[in-house]
């Protein structure tokens, strides 16, 4: 469902995503990891169509993004890591707007808006402005902006950040039904235990390029890592090599 081929992009001579392969099929749920400045949010925004490749192709659904932008962004939902929402609308005026772009209206958007809404603890503030809204209830809006057209993939670029521990539950509750239901997710995360608990598949990010991709199983396999999805990705990213904090702090 989600195809790159050869996907690189370059800042003037700083390579940010490094010639990634993937195949994210339907019905998964894909983690996209590394540590900061590996290329996923770089990654995520090519996918999602609004920065353009340097080279290597996007495809969703079998539709190349570069040739065909309308179709294949039509089948995409994208939650930003950091999200625009006009502070002028209400929370159910911005899903509307939303459903909108996607040649949606009508009983049924209005139906699902009121329904996400209700799921994230929002009824209450339904018909108030976004700029009234705290940071978790902007994501928890902007989530539910992503469901609301009902596309086949939702890439999301760390929708974790902000939200309580019952949110979180409920994202994550909700991105199962979805993907059960034979949609796709590809999601970047710094939360290692929900990616592992929650993921049927994760590739690592290490400066631009895939360092290892699969099930719990094959992660351990490549890195010669055992133990949990903290050990591999510190394996893999070498982040344990730090400095000595005695030195530091008396510096
Ligand atoms: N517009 C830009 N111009 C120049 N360099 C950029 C630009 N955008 C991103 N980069 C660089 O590309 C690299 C990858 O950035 P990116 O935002 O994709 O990382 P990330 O994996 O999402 O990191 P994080 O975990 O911090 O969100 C970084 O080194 C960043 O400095
Ligand atoms: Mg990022």
């Amino acid at each position: 469902m989600i195809r790159l081929s050869k996907l690189t992009k370059r800042y003037g001579t700083f390579t940010a995503v490094n010639g990634i392969d993937l195949d994210v099929p339907s019905g998964e749920l894909f983690g996209f990891l590394g540590p900061n400045g590996a290329g996923k949010t770089t990654s995520l925004r090519m996918i999602a169509g609004i920065l353009q490749p340097t080279s290597g192709t996007v495809e969703i659904g079998g539709i190349d993004i570069a040739r065909d932008p309308i179709a294949a962004k039509s089948k995409l939902g994208f939650i930003p890591d950091r999200p625009f929402i006009y502070e002028k609308l209400t929370g159910i005026e911005f899903l509307r707007f939303v459903a909108g772009l996607y040649g949606q209206a009508g009983a049924d958007v209005e139906h699902r808006a009121r329904e996400l809404m209700a799921l994230f603890d929002l009824d209450e503030w339904r018909e108030e402005l976004v700029e009234s809204y705290s940071h978790g209830m902007r994501q928890k809006l902007i989530v539910s902006s992503a469901f609301v057209h009902r596309p086949e993939v939702i890439v999301v670029d760390e929708p974790h950040v902000g939200l309580d521990p019952k949110s979180i539950r409920i994202l994550r509750d909700l991105f199962r039904e979805y993907v059960r239901r034979g949609h796709t997710i590809m999601m970047s995360t710094h939360t290692l235990e929900t990616a592992e608990s929650l993921c049927d598949r994760i590739a690592i990010n290490v400066s631009g390029k895939i360092a290892a991709c699969g099930t719990m199983d094959d992660l351990r396999q490549q890195s010669a890592q055992g133990g949990g999805l903290e050990e591999i990705f510190l394996k893999l990213t070498g982040e344990l090599a730090a400095r000595n904090l005695v030195e530091v702090l008396d510096a």
